[in-house]
């Protein structure tokens, strides 16, 4: 049988000995006997971006990024957007499996049963400007439930854990239609616990008079395959901001709402929106491949392509095609599809691209189905956020269900300057360049 051990040798000192494995990996701990005779407190690994270290042990996504898959709790992206809705997925990502009908019907209860904001949000909400970008209104929003639900600090509490889950969950887009209708300056429009999850959230967005908002099947059904997609993807940047502001038992609002944060960054969510200012930027199809040469010479980058861990194509790229399919049956086609269809075509045979694997990722054709619904740019990492929040949760509540997991609290290799004695100030000379106006 294999050993599953690695020995190694401190050419430093001499030492050598033999480390278990830990499922494979090397536990950084085992390296901190590593030490010189000088005043040192062990060994370290040094991983900038967290490029090759495992925080966790999770049971909730798996991913293998050079074969494109992915998979909630095991179950294939395509068969879980094929089959299912975007509240069965919920629940499967944050229990772990898929529930019967009985068990779908209370969970669906339950989270309609938390649909409401209370009403002090509203006035919170007009606080904003009429322009403030929905995403600064929809974190500040998140965290603000934390001073409505004092309770939810009590992380350590699993039914009080549960019925934040739920509140989040049911909130989230009345908050995010909420900021919606805040920057058309229309009126809130209450949920309506008749409709599914998603028919709700597009009623709160798009509901004027008419006394029974009824949208489209075909719009919804593709809304909700959507929420499907982005529902968890594991240890992205957002979800590890949820697990380290987590760690420290902050409540789930103020958790959620520094993954939202993060998640707002256009090199994570919000590349959604920056992929239309790029595409309206570019304006047509002739103009790509003078966009791409731009590129390649070091000139931005190609937002909607690349991923850390997906060197294939991103399969949730895949499904969004043969969605937009169906929703430009109904809204029309997009113009824009024709220059993203021409950007990726010219990409994917280009050796820059190729060499580097990089892949149109989800953020590429979201948008522009977005948009074709009615959606404008700025909303995009917002509608990203809502089934986001399902992984956020699953991955918080995993993190405090594992006794191996403590605050997080990386270290640092210091580079700064050994001790100095502080000048008196009339003794001191100029060193640093002055601050800016
Ligand atoms: N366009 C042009 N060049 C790129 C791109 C791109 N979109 N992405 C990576 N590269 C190049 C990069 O310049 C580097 O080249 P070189 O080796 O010559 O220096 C090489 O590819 C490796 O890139 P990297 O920056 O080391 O890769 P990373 O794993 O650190 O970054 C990424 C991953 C997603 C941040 C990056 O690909 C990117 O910025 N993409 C555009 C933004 C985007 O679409 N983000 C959404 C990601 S998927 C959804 C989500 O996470 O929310």
């Amino acid at each position: 049988m294999e050993k599953e051990t690695l020995s190694l040798l401190d050419n430093r000192t001499g030492k050598s000995c033999e480390v278990p494995l830990f499922k494979g990996a090397l536990r950084a701990m085992d390296l901190r006997q590593f030490k010189t005779p000088t005043d040192d407190f062990g060994m370290m690994t040094y991983d900038p971006a967290f490029m090759n270290t495992a925080s966790c042990q999770s049971a909730v996504t798996f991913i293998d990024g050079d074969k494109g898959i992915l998979r909630y709790r095991g179950y294939p992206i395509e068969q879980l957007a094929e089959n299912c809705t975007f509240l069965e997925v919920s629940y499967l990502i944050l229990f772990g499996e898929l529930p019967t009908a009985a068990q779908l019907t209370e969970w669906t209860n339950k989270i309609t049963h938390h649909t409401m904001l209370i009403e002090t949000t509203k006035k919170f909400l007009e606080g904003f400007r009429y322009d403030a970008h929905p995403m600064g209104m929809f974190i500040s929003s998140v965290a603000a439930l934390s001073t409505i639900y004092p309770e939810a600090r009590n992380v350590r509490d699993p039914e009080v854990r549960a019925l934040q889950i739920q509140r989040l969950i049911g909130k989230v887009p009345t908050i995010a239609a909420y900021t919606y209708r805040h920057s058309l300056g229309y009126p809130y429009i209450y949920p309506d616990n008749d409709l599914s999850y998603t028919e709700n959230f597009m009623n709160m967005l798009w509901k004027m008079v008419e006394p029974k908002y009824r949208s489209n099947p075909v719009l919804a059904r593709a809304l909700d395959i959507l929420f499907i997609l982005h529902a968890d993807h594991e240890q992205n940047c957002s979800a590890n901001v949820m697990r380290s502001v987590g760690s420290s038992q902050a409540d789930p609002y103020v958790s959620v709402a520094a993954a939202a944060a993060g998640l707002s960054g256009p090199l994570h969510g919000g590349a959604n929106e920056e992929v239309l200012k790029m595409l309206d930027e570019i304006g047509s199809k002739e103009k790509v491949p003078a966009y791409i040469q731009n590129v390649k010479a070091g000139h931005g980058k190609l937002m909607g392509f690349g991923h850390r861990v997906y060197k294939n194509y991103d399969p949730r790229a895949r499904i969004i095609k043969q969605a937009a399919d169906q929703v430009f049956g109904v809204t029309g086609r997009n113009r824009k599809l024709d220059i993203a269809l021409e950007l990726e075509r010219i990409a994917l045979e280009d050796e820059y691209f190729i060499k580097r694997k990089l892949y149109p990722n989800v953020d590429f054709y979201s948008g522009i189905i977005y948009q074709a619904m009615g959606f404008q740019p700025e909303i995009f990492t917002v509608l990203f956020a809502i089934p986001r929040t399902v992984g956020w949760l699953a991955q918080w509540k995993e993190l405090l269900e594992d006794p191996e997991q403590k605050i997080a609290r990386p270290r640092q290799i210091y580079t700064g300057y050994d001790v100095r004695e502080v000048v008196p100030i009339e003794k001191r000379k100029p060193k640093a360049a002055p601050l800016a106006a």
